[in-house]
């Protein structure tokens, strides 16, 4: 199996402090990552360094075989799906659901002025029908629910065909059923064996979708746990990490944590 990413030593230093210290880790082609850890532990740094969007300070970041630094990110990025709210900034909110997906076949964020393929435009129809939002096309992206915005920022993620797919907290935001909702469709993404590999940032266990293969844990810019999930995503792995002892239970295929009551 080949190494869709691989960070060597990888840092990322900002006005003297590591954000991401030191790390060494790598996926591997088909792998389903989950990337767990508290609020500002550096995991969407960490991302925006997968995403070829951030250059380390010191150490090596190879990206789909090609090293940061001597490649071309603006032929790397289409390789490379991102869905994540810094993204949903970038995008011109009166453009419509699917235009706003459409334009990512072109790699960029900009307005509607090409005539599109009519391909593109099925392929782009087929994403948002498999993220539930058919009846979304024509709205105009600003207008959006939480929900309704992440499920077009993944359809639109997998519109370039990417080899790697990155979803910064997809889930944040939603109401249970929105929650449900979305992990179950990831899940079924995740066991596509035609689909991207996949890392996943998230803060809830509760988020992780069945069929994530690999927890990569983070606390203060350092790796804590790296592994299977099935080994890795233990209580004690779990408290360790988030600094409090918590109770870390598999229910079916699905995740459950909660802290252990105190005395
Ligand atoms: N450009 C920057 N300059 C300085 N500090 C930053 C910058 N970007 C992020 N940080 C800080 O780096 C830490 C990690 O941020 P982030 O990667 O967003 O964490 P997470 O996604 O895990 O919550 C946070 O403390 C954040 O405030
Ligand atoms: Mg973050």
């Amino acid at each position: 199996m080949s190494e869709v990413l691989e960070l060597v030593d990888v840092s990322v230093v900002r006005e003297g402090r590591a954000l991401v210290d030191d790390v060494s880790w790598s996926v591997k082609e088909g792998e389903r990552w989950v990337i767990v850890g508290p609020n500002g532990a550096g995991k969407t740094t960490l991302l925006n360094v997968a995403s070829s969007y951030l250059f380390p300070t010191s150490g090596n970041a190879t990206i789909l075989g090609e090293k940061l630094g001597s490649v071309d990110v603006f032929d790397l990025r289409p390789r490379i799906g991102m869905a994540g709210m810094a993204m949903a900034d970038k995008l011109p909110h009166d453009q419509t659901v699917l235009q706003t997906v459409l334009t990512a076949a072109y790699g960029m964020t900009a307005h509607w002025q090409e005539q599109y393929d009519a391909m593109d435009e099925e392929r782009a129809r087929a994403f948002l029908d498999r993220l539930g939002m058919n009846e979304f096309l024509h709205r105009k992206f600003g207008t959006l629910s939480e929900g309704e915005r992440k499920r077009t920022l993944i359809a639109r993620a997998m519109m370039t065909d990417p080899e790697l797919l990155l979803l910064d907290e997809p889930a944040a935001g939603l109401d249970l059923g929105g929650r449900e909702d979305l992990v179950r469709r990831l899940g079924r993404l995740a066991r596509d064996p035609y689909a991207p590999s996949m890392v996943m940032v998230t803060h809830h266990v509760e988020e992780i979708p069945p069929g994530f293969t690999h927890v990569l844990m983070i606390r203060q810019g350092q790796i804590m746990v790296a592994g299977p999930i099935e080994t890795e995503l233990n209580s004690r792995n779990l408290s360790r990490c988030f600094g409090l002892p918590l109770v870390v239970e598999q229910h079916g295929e699905r995740w459950m944590a909660q802290g252990l009551p105190l005395g």
